[in-house]
């Protein structure tokens, strides 16, 4: 069945949020239609939370409510987005099946009172989500009003129950085909771990001391397979029954239980929910981030913004009020980079329940706020954007994002507490930020040789297939940078024998890497270019490569920490610790330079971001935003979409959308 596209159906990009009207009566909801109307709220998410009323009791179906809920928005011009309500189970669930409910490392069940109180390894809970999504599906998969469905909402939970155990065990028989390849994957000779059964054989629970690395990273491997599958039970009972598309909310870019690349391939359209937990610019970087990972898990293809706040969530430990003009600057840091809406948590502000503090389109204030001014505001600009609708985002340059290699670094024992995959994942990609860069992620086995330059952060678990990916992309042409202690472990967690870091890798940057030496706290590595490390440090030898810059002090004096290597047609750059800010923002510029690689729109000013879209007929526009406190001139005189007229500067925190020539 193919499935329609969601712009299709809304006639432009998507503006809304999620929409719980099971809080309020029909008062409300007439002022809701109003509201709506006036903020150009085009999308819904209906359903998100509302098992308890569509299911009061186990197999009884109560579906007037809703019945009437679509219909409303139907008649007022808003399309649906309908869930399913699977993640928060109602009460008479779990007291009727208290196997499902979570069980945490130490073996403590959860209890109900909360959301996401499941296992979705449970028999029981599986079969619930997969009835209550089918009777969804045929009761309003041809709804006029239906426009997209949402399975679930953030799959987060982790569980580590006897019903996991079970799940598990059948995982690791399906991957490692016999107790002997698995022992022998985990190193379990070693601390006398040797399994003689599988029963033996249990999640990564609790325990004494250091876990087994390789049993605690298949756990991981195993629970994201076990999400894709019950998410794929949901989305197979729904296309039995429509043909709208069909998606799942991801995350928040700190949050990695998940192979979101696998998530990519398995949903007709990648969604993702965002809070930056940070105010002000680093908002619009962490912006950019998590806008650039949403687009490179689908492949490129338009994606949505399923979730944001009009303020801040939790920043630390409070909730921050974002600053007049940010909401329209994180939406279009989304749009520039493919998102094909931007939508909100929540409509109208709970005034009870868990998240009566939570920010909303409508406030407690009601209408007359500065936040709903500016959210009708940005309905509005976001409803003459439609053009873009479809439009893509290029970039020539990845950095690497493998789950593997994240959960390989969340393992016990590692040399160094320092070591911070997502942080240096962010690092790399705010330096390209800052250096004005579009960049996609990429895996390390996917095909790299549309990018001028690739950045490797934190590969630390780096499997044969991927290092032999990038030793060919170098020697393709490419411009490839690998950061300390990558490529040190292959997929079962082995360490990389003879030298790091992998053996076709090694190849490609012309160096070897003899002995990892982290830093102790309050050290600084000083380099003889004048840069310095801090964290970590590595004793390497070069083979081939011409060193940039050397240790200068104790036992690495004089071994290199910057290297540059020739091979095949491209150039391989190894660096062998965490540079300072100053001296990674220089590298980062250098490689873009002898790359070739640059900003979309060459020219602008610092502090002014520019993405640009393109349409499959070559028509493109640029997405611009200032975040200086003083205005930018544009490159020339143009047409800005969102005001509707001529524009010549950006005003300072202002936006445009220019239609490129
Ligand atoms: C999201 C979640 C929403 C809401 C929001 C609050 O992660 O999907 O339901 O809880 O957080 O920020």
């Amino acid at each position: 069945m193919t499935t329609s596209r969601l712009t299709d159906r809304l006639g432009g990009l998507a503006y809304g949020g999620d929409y719980n009207p099971e809080q309020w009566d029909e008062e409300v909801w007439k002022e809701d239609e109003e509201l709506m109307r006036r903020a150009r709220v085009n999308l819904a998410t209906v359903g998100v939370f509302s098992w308890a009323l569509l299911e009061p009791e186990e197999g009884r179906y109560d579906f007037a409510w809703l019945d009437a809920q679509l219909d409303r928005l139907h008649a007022a011009g808003v399309a649906v987005d309908l869930a399913t309500p699977t993640a928060s189970p109602p009460p008479w669930f779990t007291l009727a099946h208290p196997d499902a409910l979570p069980v945490t490392p130490e073996g403590n069940r959860l209890t109900h009172g909360s959301r996401d109180t499941y296992c979705l390894a449970a028999p029981a809970y599986r079969r619930a989500c997969a009835r209550i999504a089918a009777a969804l599906a045929e009761r309003y998969g041809d709804h006029p009003a239906l426009a997209l469905w949402h399975v679930h909402n953030e799959y987060v939970t982790l569980c580590w129950c006897e019903h996991t155990a079970a799940a598990f065990r059948v995982w690791l028989r399906e991957r490692h085909g016999s107790l002997d390849a698995l022992n022998e994957a985990w190193g379990t000779t070693f601390w006398s771990q040797r399994y003689g059964s599988w029963e033996q054989i249990q999640p990564p629970r609790a325990t004494q001391w250091h876990h087994n690395p390789g049993q605690a990273v298949d756990f991981r491997r195993f629970w994201s397979d076990e999400t894709l599958a019950a998410y794929r039970e949901q989305r197979d009972a729904i296309r039995a029954h429509s043909d709208r598309p069909v998606t799942t909310n991801l995350m928040l870019p700190g949050y990695q239980n998940l192979d979101l690349w696998a998530f990519g391939r398995e949903v007709d359209l990648v969604s993702v929910d965002h809070y930056p937990a940070a105010p002000g610019v680093d908002a619009a970087a962490d912006t950019a981030f998590g806008a650039d990972r949403a687009r490179s898990f689908g492949g490129g293809v338009p994606w949505l913004l399923m979730e944001q706040g009009t303020n801040t969530v939790y920043a630390g430990d409070r909730i921050l009020g974002k600053e007049p003009g940010e909401i329209l600057r994180h939406s279009l840091g989304h749009i520039a980079r493919g998102s094909e809406g931007a939508l909100f948590f929540q409509w109208r502000q709970s005034r009870a329940g868990a998240e009566q503090w939570h920010s909303a389109m409508v406030p407690h204030a009601g209408p007359d706020s500065r936040i709903f001014r500016e959210v009708t505001e940005v309905g509005a600009g976001v409803a003459r954007l439609g053009e873009l609708a479809g439009s893509t985002v290029r970039a020539e340059v990845a950095v690497l994002h493998d789950s593997d290699a994240w959960w390989a670094m969340d393992a016990d024992g590692l040399p160094s507490a320092e070591l911070d995959y997502h942080g240096t994942l962010r690092r790399a990609h705010r330096a390209l930020w800052d250096a004005r860069v579009t960049t996609d992620f990429a895996h390390p086995e996917h095909e790299l040789s549309r990018y001028r330059l690739v950045i490797a952060p934190a590969l630390f678990l780096l499997s044969d297939a991927g290092a032999e990916n990038l030793r060919r992309y170098v020697e393709g042409g490419g411009t490839l940078l690998v950061q300390h202690f990558s490529g040190a472990v292959d997929q079962r967690m082995h360490s990389r024998l003879g030298g790091y870091p992998a053996a076709p890798l090694r190849e490609a940057l012309g160096v070897r890497v003899e002995e990892y030496r982290p830093l102790r706290r309050d050290e600084q590595a000083v380099l003889s270019d004048g840069s310095y490390g801090t964290a970590w440090s590595e004793s390497l030898r070069t083979e081939g490569a011409e060193a940039l810059a050397a240790y200068t002090d104790g036992m690495l004096t004089g071994s290199p920490a910057l290297t540059r290597h020739r091979f095949g047609a491209g150039v391989g750059w190894y660096l062998s610790t965490r540079l300072d800010d100053t001296g990674y923002a220089a590298l980062v510029e250098r490689l873009l330079r002898e790359s070739g690689a640059g900003p979309a729109l060459p020219g602008l000013p610092p502090g002014v971001e520019a993405v640009t879209r393109h349409a499959p007929d070559g028509r493109r526009w640029h997405v611009l935003i200032n975040h200086r406190d003083r205005a930018a001139p544009l490159p020339g005189p143009a047409h800005d979409l969102l005001t509707g007229g001529p524009a010549d500067h950006l005003p300072a925190g202002g936006c445009a959308v220019l239609r490129a020539d």
